[in-house]
């Protein structure tokens, strides 16, 4: 159902609360000045404005305005390499293959390197990751290692994979943990740090909340259905307040196949992506974990948010069922005013769903041991948009999935709080949740008043009819992506109500001089890009928004080249380009040491699909996904 122009929802609206959304949405406009007066985003100025009038906003728009943002914005690329503003460095902290540990070998860039090698070295496709600081000089990094490029990844590139192949790419997945260390001229890391581990496709976990027992949830080698081996795919990431590390489990399904022709996947995993062919990986031909028809239960066990202690090696990681199986983007987490923990996850794929969950318990400060249960118990809720027709703001609500309510019941194939969980994606369609276009990271503002979600784009927008154009997801074939913005009532996020708008929308004003693909206003040929997916804010409130789009920079992006990091104000609304990316990157993966002075930034899989990049090394050589480490030369703030 989704997208509903129905207002019944939101009858309970306090209209005093209503009016200070109102305000605050007015102030950030009218900051704007040349947008003043035209509605949340103004996306009616770039509509019937003469070409001279558009140049002259871009010029407006191109000159820094904002009191938080102080860099000399970067052109566009198709550089081979990280670019980023005058006065800035660039310097690489680690890339995939290189050593973990004081045994570990050096990368191999033959592609023959064997399984035993990549389990003791960093693993490949660099995502989501969190800085967990020591001391002023060391720190302790986790870092997701999203997937592989077979074609890098192998000297056969994927044809001819072997038992030794698929642990070899089950070891290049995970999460990288390691120790770093400052010598006060730049990061480096310690290959002798004793908390360095490497967590892979195979490392024992615990499962634990609702879900933990459930018969989905059993297999053959795990009866009791509470010990699951590995993680995989892991996107982006959270960070808790009580010293842990959070990594979500995405794109689960493409691990998966059966040798067995005959078997049929249950309309439940299909909901997931889940396919009896397996392509690219194969690991179900040599690994029958993997394989469905002996099996079928293995893909229910993947697909949560995994919560690891960085601090201690030994440790068990603990899969949390109460946040929900889909396809995790990333994990906001924001102890809301309440003491309540809340953390909002997108659920990336087209047409899916943007949910909320919250704490039954309250955080309590250096009370590790409760904190660390926070996660194992609370309630989870999906997002329903509303808004008027062509009306780029609205109202919403979250619906409960809870069993026993809202329809989450027998008659509709829910029979426990177990099976809402294990079938989160069927549930928030049975309550009838907006679908979204593909909602990626979740950011909360420093000031807690507002939350923020990148959609990147949705070519089935308006082509399914589960998913009508409008509300938040206002274009059809959705090529460009958009970030939506939303406000819980009394600033409190435990709340069900919420008012939203757009930020931007991301678009081309060269090519399309008006209207929505032309983007909103705070976007010009200066800044444009598509696809926005990494998101996050530092500690003033620079919202910093990474991109995974199409880099072709020709048709519908020409001019927009390479992937890229862009800061945003959202006061002002302004944005401007950061840095951008080498060739076939994608930009992802963002944290900070606590001085905000360097920031490390992600670069996943430059030249993926022998597309020719040679990142980070040049020359000829292998092109490998690479932390950077950015500071800059004046030793201050990151993008002030
Ligand atoms: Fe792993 Fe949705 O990006
Ligand atoms: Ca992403
Ligand atoms: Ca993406």
């Amino acid at each position: 159902m989704g997208y509903d122009n129905s207002h019944d929802l939101c009858s309970n609206l306090n209209q005093e609360q209503d009016s200070e959304f109102t305000r605050m949405t007015d102030k950030a406009v009218s900051r704007r000045g040349f947008m003043a007066g035209m509605g949340a985003l103004g996306i009616g100025a770039f509509i019937g404005m003469s070409p001279i009038a558009q140049s002259v906003q871009a010029a407006m728009s191109a000159s820094v305005k904002s009191k938080l943002i102080g860099f000399k914005p970067v052109p566009a690329s198709t550089a081979d390499s990280v670019v980023v503003p005058e006065g800035y460095k660039v310097t690489n902290l680690i890339s995939w293959g290189d050593p973990l540990f004081d045994n570990a070998p050096e990368f191999d860039p033959s592609g023959k390197a064997p399984a035993a090698s990549q389990a003791l070295q960093f693993g490949d496709n660099t995502d989501g990751m969190s800085l967990f600081p020591l001391s002023n000089d060391r720190a302790v990094m986790a870092v997701n290692n999203e997937y592989t490029n077979v074609e890098y990844l192998y000297d056969h590139q994927g044809k001819a994979i072997t038992a030794d192949d698929v642990l070899k790419a089950q070891n290049a997945h995970g999460v990288s943990i390691f120790e770093i260390t400052s010598n006060g001229k730049g990061w480096s890391v310690d290959r002798a740090g004793k908390l360095n581990r490497r967590i892979t496709a195979n490392t024992p976990m615990q499962i634990t909340g609702p879900a933990a027992g459930d018969e989905l949830l059993k297999t053959a080698a795990d009866p009791s259905g509470v010990e699951v081996l590995g993680t995989f795919n892991n996107c982006a990431n959270g960070q808790t307040p009580w010293g842990t590390y959070l990594t979500c489990e995405e794109n689960f399904h493409k691990y998966f196949g059966s040798n067995d022709d005959a078997y049929a996947v249950p309309a439940e995993q299909q909901r997931y992506g889940i396919k009896s062919a397996d392509k690219t990986y194969q690991w179900s031909k040599h690994d029958e974990r993997f394989d469905l028809s002996q099996n079928p239960n293995e893909p229910n066990r993947h697909g949560w948010v995994v919560e690891i202690d960085p601090m201690d090696p030994t440790s068990k990681p603990q899969k949390r069922t109460a946040l929900g199986r889909f396809k995790h983007e990333n994990a906001a987490l924001m102890i809301d005013s309440s003491g309540h923990v809340v953390v909002y996850l997108g659920d990336d794929e087209r047409g899916e769903h943007l949910y909320k969950f919250v704490s039954k318990d309250k955080y309590i400060a250096n009370n590790n041991p409760h904190n660390r249960r926070l996660l194992e118990e609370g309630t989870l809720y999906v997002a329903k948009f509303m808004a008027a027709d062509g009306e780029l703001k609205g109202k919403g609500q979250w619906i409960e999935l809870t069993f026993g309510k809202n329809g989450l019941t027998p008659e509709n194939g829910f029979n426990s709080q177990a099976e809402v969980l294990i079938h989160t994606r069927l549930a928030a369609t049975q309550v009838g949740a907006t679908t979204m276009d593909r909602p990626e990271w979740v950011a909360v503002h420093p000031n807690k008043q507002t939350a923020f979600c990148t959609l990147t784009n949705n070519k089935n927008r308006g082509k399914k009819d589960n998913q009508p154009v409008g509300g938040p997801n206002p274009r059809e074939d959705n090529k460009y992506g958009q970030i939506v913005r939303w406000s819980p009532m009394n600033g409190d996020h435990t709340q069900s109500a919420f008012n939203w708008d757009l930020y931007l929308i991301a678009g081309n004003p060269t090519l399309h001089s008006s209207g929505l693909l032309a983007g909103s206003n705070n976007i010009n040929p200066d800044n444009m890009f598509n696809s926005p997916d990494g998101l996050g804010f530092d500690e003033s409130g620079r919202l910093w928004i990474m991109t995974d789009g199409k880099y072709s920079n020709k048709d519908d992006f020409a001019g927009m080249g390479n992937n890229q990091m862009l800061c945003g104000d959202p006061e002002t609304g302004e944005v401007h380009r950061f840095l951008t990316g080498p060739v076939a990157a994608e930009v992802t993966g963002l944290t900070f040491t606590p001085d905000y002075k360097t920031m490390f930034v992600g670069i996943q899989h430059p030249g993926e699909k022998l597309k020719g990049s040679h990142f980070p090394e040049g020359g000829m050589s292998k092109p490998r996904s690479t932390v950077v480490v950015i500071t800059r030369d004046d030793g201050g703030v990151i993008g002030a």
